[in-house]
C-alpha cells in the first residue's frame, strides 16, 4: 500500500505553463533531437525530470535577495553574504563561488592534481569523472559493494568500503593521491547517502595517510537528512547540525550550488585554510573571475547565500524526500525495478531488469529515456553503458559500467504530488508493454572527449 503522501510546504504564487505535446510532436522532437534527451526542447516536454540541477524554484526570500545584489568586480557585499552563510551553514572560513559545480571541478583538478594520479573516490558524477580525466588522473572506485545490488535494501548504499580505500592507498602510493573525495549523496550510485559514521572512518584514514579529503556536496543537505532517519545516534540532532558534522569531516568541498543549496546557477569551493584558498585561485582568476565573485552576478551571490540557509529546513527537507519516495512507492506498486531503497534526488529505473532482452551494447537505458518520453511526453536520462562505459586504452575494449540506469530527477520545489502520480502512471504503461520493446540504438555521432559522449551523442534505433 502506497501511504498518503505529505502535503507541499509551500504554496504557489507564480505558475510557469507546461503543455503536452501530442504523439506526432514527440516523434518529430525525437527525429529532430537524434533520439537523445539532451536534443529534445524544453516546449516539446510536459514533465522535465532530465536533472534536479537548477531547476528549482526559488523562495520569496531568495528573490527578494536578489535585488540586495552589490555588482562590484572585487570585495562585494553579496559575496561577504555568502562567505558568512558559508560560515554559519557550513562551518568553512574560505568560500571561492565558481559558476557551478564543473568550474570547482575545474580549479580544484586542475590544480591538485596531475597526469598519472589517482583520485580514490566513493563514486564520482560524470562531469567530476571528466575532469579528472582532463588531466590524464583516474577515478578509482572505493564504493561498497552494494551500491552494485540495484534490490539490496542498504541504508548507506554511498558508502566508502574502507578496507578497499586502504588497499588502493597502498596500491598506488600516497605520492599519487592528491586527495580523496566523497560525493554526497552518491550520485552514480542511485542517489545514495553517505553515513556521518563513515565520513569519520574515511577522515580517519585520510588524516593518518596526510592526504585532503574533499567532499563533492551537491546534494549534502539531503545526505544529512538521511542521515537524520537512519544513523541511531544522529536521530535527536536538528538537520543543521548533522550537516555541520558532516562538514567538519573534510578539509574542502566543491559544490554544485543548483542542487541542495536551491539556486537556478552557482557552484563553490569551501575549505579551510589559506594555504588551500591561496592555491587555488590562479585558476579561478584564469576560468572563472576574480576571487570575490567567480563567475557569478553579485545578485547571484546573495540567492547563493538564501539558498543555503533554506536548505536545511526540516519541513521543506521531509516534503523533498518523501514526494521523491511517494514517486518511487507507486512505481513499487506497479511492479517497476529500480534501485532501493529510494535516493534523495531521484528514481533511478535499473533499467537492465526493466529491459532484460536488450543487451547492454545496445543502450537499453536510452531506449527506456525515448519509451517513456514517448509515453508521456517526460524527461529523464539513461545512465548507463553510454555515459559510463571508456575504452581500455590498452586492449581497445570497452569496459561497461557495473549499472545500467534510467534517472527521473526530481525538481526543488517545482513539481507537485500529483504530477508524481502521472509520471508513475506513465511508466507503469511502459513497463506492462516492455516485451514489445525490441530495438537497440547506434551511437552515429560521438564527441571525441572521454567521458562526455552521452551528451552529444546522436542515437539510431536498430531492431534487434
Ligand atoms: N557533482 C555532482 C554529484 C553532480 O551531480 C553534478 C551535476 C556536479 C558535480 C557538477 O555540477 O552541473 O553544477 O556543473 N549534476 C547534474 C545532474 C548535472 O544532472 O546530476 P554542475
Amino acid at each position: 500500500m502506497v501511504e498518503r503522501i505529505m502535503p507541499e510546504p509551500f504554496r504557489i504564487k507564480m505558475v510557469e505553463p507546461v503543455r503536452v505535446p501530442d504523439g506526432a510532436q514527440r516523434e518529430k522532437a525525437l527525429e529532430i533531437g537524434h533520439c537523445n534527451m539532451f536534443g529534445l526542447r524544453s516546449e516539446d516536454i510536459y514533465i522535465d525530470l532530465l536533472t534536479d540541477s537548477g531547476t528549482g524554484a526559488m523562495s520569496k526570500q531568495q528573490w527578494a535577495a536578489l535585488m540586495r545584489g552589490d555588482e562590484a568586480y572585487a570585495g562585494a557585499d553579496s559575496f561577504f553574504a555568502l562567505k558568512n552563510a558559508v560560515k554559519d551553514v557550513l562551518g568553512f572560513d574560505y568560500v571561492i563561488p565558481t559558476h557551478q559545480g564543473r568550474a570547482a571541478e575545474n580549479v580544484v583538478f586542475g590544480t591538485l592534481a596531475k597526469k598519472g594520479d589517482i583520485i580514490p573516490f566513493n563514486m564520482p558524477f560524470d562531469t567530476t569523472r571528466a575532469h579528472i580525466f582532463n588531466v590524464e588522473a583516474e577515478p578509482v572506485d572505493c564504493v561498497i559493494d552494494e551500491a552494485f545490488e540495484p534490490e539490496v535494501q542498504h541504508p548507506f548504499k554511498g558508502n566508502v568500503d574502507v578496507a578497499k580505500l586502504e588497499r588502493a592507498i597502498a596500491e598506488y602510493g600516497r605520492e599519487r593521491i592528491p586527495l580523496i573525495m566523497i560525493t554526497v549523496t552518491n550520485n552514480s550510485g542511485g542517489g545514495q547517502p553517505v553515513s556521518l559514521e563513515n565520513l569519520r572512518a574515511v577522515s580517519g584514514v585520510a588524516k593518518k595517510h596526510g592526504i585532503p579529503l574533499f567532499l563533492d556536496a551537491a546534494r549534502m543537505a539531503e545526505n544529512a537528512w538521511f542521515i537524520k532517519m537512519r544513523e541511531e545516534s544522529c536521530r535527536n540532532m536538528s538537520l543543521a547540525a548533522i550537516l555541520r558534522a558532516c562538514m567538519d569531516t573534510a578539509d574542502a568541498i566543491t559544490c554544485s550550488a543548483k542542487k541542495d543549496p536551491l539556486v537556478n546557477i552557482g557552484g563553490m569551493i569551501c575549505c579551510r585554510t589559506e594555504a588551500l584558498y591561496q592555491a587555488l585561485l590562479p585558476r579561478v582568476i584564469l576560468f572563472e573571475g576574480f576571487a570575490t565573485y567567480g563567475g557569478l552576478a553579485g545578485r547571484d551571490l546573495e540567492a547563493l547565500a538564501q539558498g543555503l540557509r533554506e536548505m536545511t529546513d526540516e519541513q521543506y527537507m521531509a516534503h523533498r524526500v518523501a514526494q521523491v519516495k511517494y514517486l518511487g512507492d507507486l512505481l513499487e506498486e506497479g511492479g517497476v525495478p529500480f534501485v532501493k531503497p529510494t535516493g534523495g534526488h531521484a528514481i533511478f529505473i535499473d533499467a537492465a531488469a526493466f529491459l532484460p532482452h536488450i543487451p547492454q551494447t545496445a543502450y537499453p537505458a536510452d531506449v527506456l529515456s525515448i519509451e517513456i518520453y514517448r509515453e508521456g511526453a517526460i524527461r529523464g536520462i539513461g545512465l548507463g553503458a553510454l555515459a559510463f562505459a571508456i575504452e581500455d586504452e590498452k586492449t581497445g575494449k570497452l569496459i561497461l559500467p557495473k549499472l545500467e540506469l534510467y534517472r527521473l530527477a526530481i525538481n526543488r520545489r517545482t513539481y507537485t504530488n500529483s504530477h508524481m502520480e502521472y509520471v508513475a502512471e506513465s511508466i507503469v504503461n511502459v513497463y506492462k508493454r516492455r516485451e514489445k520493446i525490441r530495438y537497440g540504438l547506434k551511437v552515429e555521432y560521438a564527441p571525441p572527449v572521454k567521458g562526455l559522449h552521452h551528451f552529444l551523442a546522436h542515437l539510431k534505433p536498430y531492431t534487434l
